[in-house]
């Protein structure tokens, strides 16, 4: 698939993190996500690596599944030590992205380690790269408005506008979330969150060439308005001491109601897909709330 990256980055002031809560909530004190696995459980005070505990020494995990994975890395060894901070390349091709948009972080005995904090495991659990592992989040917004006359519903007590954005229920643990996923070796994040969202929220591996087209071509005068409100690490469920989530999340604005006429279709990591209203009460998968707060400040909806 073809995607002309003509996106453009608004340059709004990028957080250092994205998360309102606690540190962490996501990825601590739980089993983790697809095992029987305990993640040793990590007081509030003790999540930053400044706050002492000489003996933390927590379970150790990595997935069966990654093993014999052309995406995945291998386990550390004196075999397989990857350079990290650095983009790693073979014949002049980006082959792993082991930078991080959080500075370069530290590594100690050839492992990664979380720039944010414990995790209450060691190892790389369900994610395939040790040290970052890169995604990428597409925000479709668009205002609430009367069906009879056009105007924008505002909401009763805070008199601010409604935004809706467009979000997917993942096949994976049924959380609600915005239409994302990883980024490709060697592909532009902004490449990553079209080809995500057409594939999840357009169920685009279904459609017939000439509607893809089309559809392709839409989304594409949308993305140029775009707007980058976030790179940076992520609490998701499935990050360790040694591997974690970092994502960049692209807002497009639909103000002209440009997808009004395509239907949207679940397909992919996707089990159902739907405009959703924008409220501080909503529940997200992993950081996603956090996110779509941003967008809201952005366009001063109500929240
Ligand atoms: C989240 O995981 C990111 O924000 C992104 O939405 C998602 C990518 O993982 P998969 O959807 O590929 O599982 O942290």
């Amino acid at each position: 698939m073809v995607l002309l990256s003509r996106f453009l980055s608004v340059g709004l002031k990028m957080p250092s993190t994205v998360w309102r809560d606690k540190i962490h909530s996501k990825c601590r004190g739980q089993t983790y996500p697809r095992s029987d696995q305990k993640r040793l459980i990590i007081p509030d005070t003790k999540v930053k690596w400044s706050a002492p505990w000489p003996e933390y020494n927590p379970p150790e995990y990595s997935s069966p599944s990654l093993k014999g994975q052309a995406w995945a890395d291998l386990e550390i060894s004196e075999q397989f030590a990857p350079t990290f901070n650095q983009m790693e390349r073979k014949d002049d091709h980006v082959v792993r992205n082991r930078v991080s948009y959080m500075g370069d972080y530290k590594v100690l005995n050839g492992y990664p380690i979380n720039p944010v904090g414990r995790t209450g495991i060691k190892g790389r659990g369900l994610l395939g790269h040790w040290g970052p592992n890169h995604a990428a989040d597409f925000i479709v917004t668009r205002w609430l408005r009367d069906r009879v006359n056009g105007k924008q519903i505002l909401n009763e007590d805070s008199k601010k506008p409604i935004l809706q954005f467009i979000g997917i229920q993942r096949r994976h643990g049924n959380e609600w979330a915005i239409p994302g996923g990883m980024v490709d070796a060697g592909e532009d994040p902004a490449h990553a969150a079209q080809r995500e969202f057409l594939e999840e929220a357009m169920n685009s591996q279904e459609l017939d060439p000439k509607n893809l087209e089309d559809l392709m071509e839409t989304v594409q005068e949308m993305f140029d308005r775009g707007i980058t409100v976030y790179q940076g690490y992520v609490d998701d469920p499935r990050n360790t001491d040694n591997a974690w989530m970092e994502t960049t999340a692209i807002n497009c604005h639909s103000e002209h109601g440009c997808l009004e006429h395509w239907q949207l279709q679940a397909g992919s990591d996707a089990k159902q897909v739907t405009w959703l209203e924008i409220t501080s009460s909503l529940n997200l998968y992993a950081s996603h709330i956090n996110l779509i707060e941003l967008v809201a400040n952005h366009h001063k909806a109500h929240w």
